[in-house]
């Protein structure tokens, strides 16, 4: 792709690299490769500012968007929305599919797929079962992301952590990441560890109850990969090691024995103490949210927690980066600016070119 700039008169001619997402469902995090991951980290800035400064923007005017959420959601769906809304596309939505969708009446999965796409130019899909998503982005001839699978996948929540990681520390390889609580139901964890798998010498703690450890098949997968992992039970000095914990809540809805969850659900809880025994000064505490019991209030105010302002706001940051990517073949951070109207234009004034380059994620293995 080109892109042609106008410059002291004469035309200036710079490669532009594809579109990768152009048209595409995103469905598992491993298309998150280091290539992909550039190309949509370019445009974050520019969404930044977008959104920050409440600008009008038509880049995705006339578009439409169909969220289909089987399983509740806080985040992910207004997140989604609001990227939408911010670029100028809409929202067809329909509250909870279960109940007033013709599921109700027993309609089966593909022929309402079929007839939603029908409805918009992307849906958004959240569902329990493993591999939903998969199925819904073949009856449809719309894209679809993939908002959570079950206890699959959630690779929109993997792009946002990957871009709060990479802004922090400007790297996505070389990094030790500890990975705490449902590690076994946590999709985000599953989304997350098959990203940063693709980047080099990067090492994973993960820390759970042994009845929540490592699915074996992700365990194998890495193992394939040769990424350096280890699985504990406790907090461990060697935690203090890690640029990066990724905290998440014991997957309640998951359990088929709820006795069970309440054994277990209480025995990884962060507190200011165990952060000061075992975490890092210059480490970072994620959580991809909703928080239950497993960090208490007083961790908020660390500032190495960056899960209530950070990483939530890279959520809306990067889903507007991905739904642009999707729905506009001809991306360029120029194209989104443009279509910001001129009395809004003051927000981009002082942007440094290098702001808007594309960055080179080294990946190398
Ligand atoms: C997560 C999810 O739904 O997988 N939340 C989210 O999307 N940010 C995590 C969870 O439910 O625990």
């Amino acid at each position: 792709m080109r892109n042609i700039h106008e410059g002291d008169g004469k035309a200036e001619v710079r490669e532009r690299p594809e579109n990768p997402f152009f048209g595409k469902d995103l469905l598992s995090a491993e298309q998150l490769n280091p290539e992909n991951l550039s190309y949509l980290f370019q445009f974050l800035p520019v969404m930044e500012r977008i959104h920050l400064g409440s600008v009008p923007c038509n880049l995705l005017e006339g578009k439409i968007m169909v969220p289909l959420f089987f399983e509740p959601s806080s985040r992910t769906r207004l997140s989604h929305q609001t990227a939408m809304l911010q670029l100028g596309g809409k929202v067809n939505s329909m509250e909870d599919p279960n109940i007033y969708s013709s599921f109700a009446k027993g309609a089966n999965f593909q022929d309402e797929i079929h007839t939603f796409a029908l409805m918009g130019d992307l849906i958004v899909i959240r569902h329990p079962e493993v591999g939903s998503a998969q199925k819904a982005a073949e009856a449809s001839h719309i894209p679809v992301i993939n908002a959570g699978d079950g206890t699959g996948e959630h690779p929109s929540q993997a792009l946002l952590d990957v871009a709060t990681i990479w802004k922090r520390f400007g790297r996505l390889d070389g990094l030790t990441v500890v990975f705490g609580g449902d590690i076994l139901n946590g999709r985000t964890i599953h989304s997350l560890v098959q990203v940063l798998a693709q980047f080099g010498n990067n090492r994973f703690i993960f820390v759970s109850p042994k009845e929540l450890g490592l699915p074996q098949d992700l365990a194998k997968q890495l193992q394939e990969k040769e990424v350096k992992i280890e699985q504990l039970d406790s907090f461990d000095v060697k935690l203090q090691e890690a640029d990066v914990w990724y905290w998440t809540r014991i997957q309640k809805e998951r359990f088929e024995d709820p006795t069970l969850y309440d054994t277990l659900k209480d025995r990884f809880i962060i507190t200011p103490e165990i952060l000061q025994k075992f975490a890092a000064q210059a480490m970072i505490l994620m959580h991809p949210f909703p928080r239950v019991n497993e960090i208490t209030f007083d961790v908020d105010s660390d500032p190495r927690a960056v899960y209530l302002h950070e990483q939530m706001r890279n959520g809306i940051y990067s889903r507007m980066a991905l739904i642009a990517a999707i729905l506009e073949d001809d991306l360029t951070p120029e194209a989104i600016i443009d279509s910001v109207p001129p009395r809004f234009q003051h927000v981009f004034r002082d942007f440094d070119e290098d702001e808007v380059k594309q960055p080179v994620l080294r990946a190398t293995k």
